[in-house]
């Protein structure tokens, strides 16, 4: 397949503004307040099960409360990690935990970069929000719904051809079943690529005891900022009035090892 990184964010930015029109029509902010998040969401001490009434809700507006650019540097990392890294490997079936509306997932589907995605959360309405664009798009019977938690999804053992699991696993206080259940369905060999937040107020998770975790299971390729940081250092020393937005998502991505 004829590649090129920039067309492609491109056309994700395009999919993204057609699927998630709310992103122009309200801020982050307004996203943010609207669903209570201070107190409901990322500040609420309840267990991870019963956070499902507050992203149901966040699931309406989803495309305001998270933001275009931090998923086009998620697509672009991913891209980069697994699916133009070598063209040549072909990855049919994907799995991904703690899926939200599926943006990434559907996209790589629509593209043919996928055949088949099983798309795992606990928000009902999350995974309506995926099933609607599915739809839109023709793909619904490509498309394997599970509304179970991350850590527990029933599905079997080496299923996956690749898993995702971007920007969710910072809400869990099982974080470590998360990466358990990745490599659990990850086929041995296979590429996994997880990603969170460390500085979310619900987030347990230390980067080095995620790195730790992650090397119990996988054979670690490539690991640390979602953002292009370099890019960031370098438009702050040539131009120091620029505004430069540093985000604490992190990433590891490795091939399941074989025994663990
Ligand atoms: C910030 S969204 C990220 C969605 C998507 N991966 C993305 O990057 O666009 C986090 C998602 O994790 C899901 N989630 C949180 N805790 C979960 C759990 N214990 N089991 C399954 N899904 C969970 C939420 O419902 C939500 O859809």
């Amino acid at each position: 397949m004829l590649f090129s990184i920039p067309q492609a964010l491109e056309e994700y930015k395009e999919f993204w503004l057609k699927f998630f029109p709310e992103s122009a029509s309200m801020t982050k902010q307004e996203a943010h307040g609207r669903v209570n998040d201070a107190i409901s969401g990322s500040g609420s001490k309840l267990p991870d099960p019963q956070l499902v009434g507050y992203q149901d809700q966040v699931a309406e507006i989803y495309g305001a409360y998270e933001q275009l650019g931090p998923q086009l540097e998620g697509m672009k990392r991913l891209l980069e990690e697994i699916f133009v890294r070598d063209v040549e490997v072909k990855y049919p079936n994907l799995v991904s935990l703690g899926c939200g509306p599926g943006s990434y997932e559907l996209w790589l589907l629509s593209k043919g970069f996928i055949e088949q995605v099983t798309l795992v959360d606990q928000s009902p309405a999350m995974l309506e929000r995926a099933c609607t664009i599915a739809e839109a798009l023709g793909l619904a019977a490509r498309v394997v719904i599970v509304n179970l938690e991350a850590q527990n999804t029933r599905l079997p053992s080496k299923c996956a051809d690749v898993v995702l699991c971007i920007n969710a696993m910072h809400w869990s206080r099982k974080w470590q079943e998360w990466i358990r259940e990745a490599a659990r369905l990850t086929k041995p060999g296979a590429p996994a690529f997880i990603s969170f937040t460390a500085d979310h107020a619900r987030s347990k998770i230390q980067p080095q005891n995620f790195a730790r975790e992650m090397r119990q299971y996988f054979q670690m390729q490539s690991a640390g900022f979602m953002q292009d940081v370099e890019a960031l250092r370098q438009t702050a020393t040539h131009n120091p009035t620029a505004f430069v937005a540093v985000s604490m998502r992190m990433f590891g991505c490795g091939k399941r090892l074989r025994h663990f």
